[in-house]
């Protein structure tokens, strides 16, 4: 259901949720504890006053802390979701009446009116664009080429974004700066990894409560999220096949103990498959077709591209739900195959994405990169640039400080030496 509040403009399933919505990012919040000192700071310092900002990310309890800490450093912001299956609807209720934050996102939009709530996001006249898969900036690109003087930059999420935001500077579209919030040390090698790992297995036990451990699991591409997500199959005690395309990756995965194979090979020894790799059809017909009866496919990938469901669909007699999130095609050829999450990430649409902890640390980069695009205003190229590697270190240090870690400083012996050159064996 949409409900419009004269007081703020929002769409959102239902304000009734919003104090079960404010128990779980409350909840999220404990975990959070680089974000809440951003957040503190930014309510003393303001550094988002008169800015309008739009946020497209998965409407969380963790991108609700997020929302907050921009929102108390002075922004006027503006929420959308960044995939039509994953809002958590208590969330966004929360964020309209407790934060007074217009949001507009409700679990299961379709596409057009996800477009639809990108381009109201668009109406907002944004300055600074925080993009989770480059949506909206594609968008602002290409239809709303009068609003980019407006523009002072934006940040971006994830892989798939940066993918797009790449190709978007190759062909001369890109003029302003874009902050590569996935890139950073502190993102990727956390949320990518143990993030993905964490949130993928656990949207699929509950979408399906199948035993894990004992079953062949093909996880296929071995980036960031692939390792994590071959990791804690393994840790389930299953059998684990990687597919690569990467000879490098591959031999990542062989020596990480993996079996490697090509999909061809794979496909008739997975009992569950789970694509990350950011591209078109890495699941297709040929593979279905030899699939074993009942197989389970998912994605934990940016887009619901990487499994070719309408090849599937062509092949199917009937498509027949049998849990929430899980569909089961019954073929031609007498055997099924099950789809997760309508093929869109499995983490988000069954479970609730990354856990705080790691979220903590990736949202700390973009408050801190939405900060650094206000400071450098008209200063910085426009193209793509890394989060300045002192910002990395630091959402480290207070990261392993909020754990109560401890770690060692080099000595004046030892700076001396890894500066100089001359002394060798
Ligand atoms: N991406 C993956 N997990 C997420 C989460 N919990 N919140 C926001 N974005 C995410």
């Amino acid at each position: 259901m949409t409900a419009t509040s004269p007081r703020l403009k929002h769409e959102v399933k239902d304000l009734g949720l919003a104090p079960l919505g404010r128990q779980r990012i409350e909840w999220a919040g404990r975990e959070m504890p680089v974000l809440r000192q951003i957040r503190d700071r930014f309510a003393q310092e303001k550094p988002f006053a008169g800015i309008r900002l739009v946020a497209c990310c998965h409407v969380t309890t963790e991108t609700a802390n997020l929302a907050i800490a921009l929102k108390a450093g002075g922004a006027d912001a503006v929420l959308i979701a960044s995939n039509p299956l994953s809002t958590q609807d208590d969330v966004a209720a929360c964020l309209v009446t407790d934060y007074e934050i217009p949001v507009f996102a409700i679990k299961g939009e379709d596409n057009e009116t996800y477009n639809r709530h990108v381009q109201i996001a668009l109406d907002h006249r944004p300055n600074i664009i925080i993009d989770d898969g480059c949506d909206v900036v594609a968008t602002l690109v290409q239809e709303r080429q009068e609003q980019l003087a407006d523009i002072i930059g934006t940040t971006e999420e994830t892989t798939t974004g940066i993918v797009r935001l790449r190709a978007m500077f190759r062909d001369g579209v890109l003029s302003f700066p874009a902050v590569n919030v996935n890139d950073a040390d502190t993102k990727h090698f956390f949320d990518n990894r143990y993030g993905t790992g964490q949130s993928t297995l656990d949207g699929i036990i509950r979408a399906t409560n199948v035993l894990l451990a004992g079953k062949t699991i093909v996880v296929v591409g071995y980036g960031w999220c692939g390792k994590g997500t071959a990791l804690r199959a393994r840790g389930l005690g299953a059998n684990v096949i990687v597919t690569e395309i990467d000879p490098i990756k591959a031999i990542e995965a062989i020596m990480d103990g993996f079996r490697v194979l090509p999909m061809a090979e794979a496909a008739p020894l997975g009992d569950l498959f789970i694509t990350v790799t950011g591209n078109k059809h890495v699941i297709r017909g040929e593979h279905f077709d030899v699939m074993k009866d009942g197989a389970i496919v998912c994605n934990s990938g940016h887009f619901d591209i990487e499994i070719d469901l309408k090849a599937l669909g062509a092949k199917a007699k009937e498509v027949k739900t049998v849990r929430p999130f899980t569909e089961e095609y019954r073929l031609q050829n007498g055997k099924s195959v099950v789809v997760l999450g309508e093929g869109r990430l499995i983490n988000l649409a069954a479970a609730e994405g990354h856990p705080s902890a790691v979220m903590d640390m990736s949202f700390a980069n973009q408050a801190l990169g939405c900060e650094y695009l206000v400071k450098n205003q008209g200063k910085l190229e426009p193209g793509i640039h890394s989060i300045p590697t002192e910002v990395d270190q630091e959402i480290a240090r207070l990261k392993l400080q909020a754990m109560g870690i401890k770690i060692d400083t080099l000595t004046p012996e030892q700076i001396e030496y890894i500066n100089s050159w001359t002394s060798g064996t």
